[in-house]
């Protein structure tokens, strides 16, 4: 049985006539002081699987730990994951003294209520694999890289494709598999954040004149790391410049943001459910469940 929420019902949808599964919705009530109380189906299955993307990831998390609790009391006996974005992977160092590691932290907890826990293109920089903060082979990292960027060169004629341009070196593995699915060349540019909205991104030194170009990332969301990157390939004289990110986490004035910044299009998966969406994801959530059992 897969469960699911509200918002994902979409998603949801499909990947239940991917898994051919019955679907069944976690009923959420929200209390006037915030407090959740979520209502499952009464008998569940010896194994269930659960949608629930970490974008929002704070309420989120409060609403895995009381669904897999449930679950387990109502006679699941093996609970997968499937969560598209996995939110708090980016701090996965102490940059300053005192701050929390939020990704092992995070990856410990839902490693300890699920057996299993898919996700899709996690920020994994520092560390090679969801294994080393996940053990057990708990964690599934599956890649959309390779289908945005299959989705990118079918909108040019064959052999007519665009640059694809990662706006920061981490974005070098996003690049590179997209690059590798569809033949088209990439390049990344170097990233300094001075906060959560100041970045400065700085091209390669390559010409860029007349060239038709998509930047690819993993994570957009107030849009400031594409609206750099997209001003430093104006002033290089590109002809058009495109967007597509596998988590579409816009804030609400983002996608302004965005065209005002000279991006053309916008594209996105439905890991996130968002209005840019173009790919989905759900048959590679399905293979890689229907893998694991
Ligand atoms: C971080 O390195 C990620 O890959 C993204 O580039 C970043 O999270 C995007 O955030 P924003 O849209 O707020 O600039």
């Amino acid at each position: 049985m897969l469960l699911a929420f509200a918002d994902e019902r979409a998603l949801a949808l499909k990947l239940a006539a991917e898994l051919r599964c019955e679907l069944a919705m976690v009923v959420e009530h929200r209390f006037p002081d915030g407090e959740i109380k979520l209502t499952l189906p009464p008998s569940l299955p010896g194994h269930v699987l659960l949608l629930r993307g970490l974008q929002q990831p704070n309420e989120r998390l409060v609403q895995l730990l009381l669904t897999a609790k449930t679950a387990r009391r109502l006679g699941a006996k093996r609970l997968t994951l499937a969560s598209p974005y996995l939110a708090y992977m980016r701090q996965d160092i102490e940059f300053n003294p005192g701050e929390a590691i939020s990704q092992r932290i995070v990856a410990g907890f839902l490693g300890e209520l699920f057996e299993r826990v898919v996700t899709i293109d996690p920020h994994l920089h520092r560390i090679a694999s969801l294994d080393e903060v996940m053990p057990g082979s708990r964690g599934i990292a599956l890649a959309a890289a390779p289908l945005l960027g299959e989705w990118v060169a079918s909108q040019w004629p064959a052999g007519k494709g665009p640059l694809l341009v990662g706006p920061d070196e981490e974005a070098e593995q996003w690049v590179r598999a997209a690059g590798e699915a569809t033949g088209l060349a990439g390049v990344v540019c170097r990233k300094t954040r001075h906060g959560d909205r100041e970045v400065d991104v700085e091209l390669p030194p390559i010409d860029l004149m007349g060239r038709e170009v998509v930047l690819i990332d993993d994570v957009a969301s107030t849009g400031h790391t594409l609206v750099q990157a997209a001003q430093a390939l104006r002033a290089r004289g590109v002809a058009a410049i495109d967007a597509a990110v596998v988590h579409a986490l816009f804030d609400a004035p983002a996608v302004e943001r965005l065209h005002a910044a000279g991006i053309r299009r916008i594209w996105s998966t439905d890991a996130v459910p968002h209005a840019s969406n173009v790919v989905t994801v759900a048959p590679l959530l399905a293979r890689a469940i229907a893998d694991c059992d």
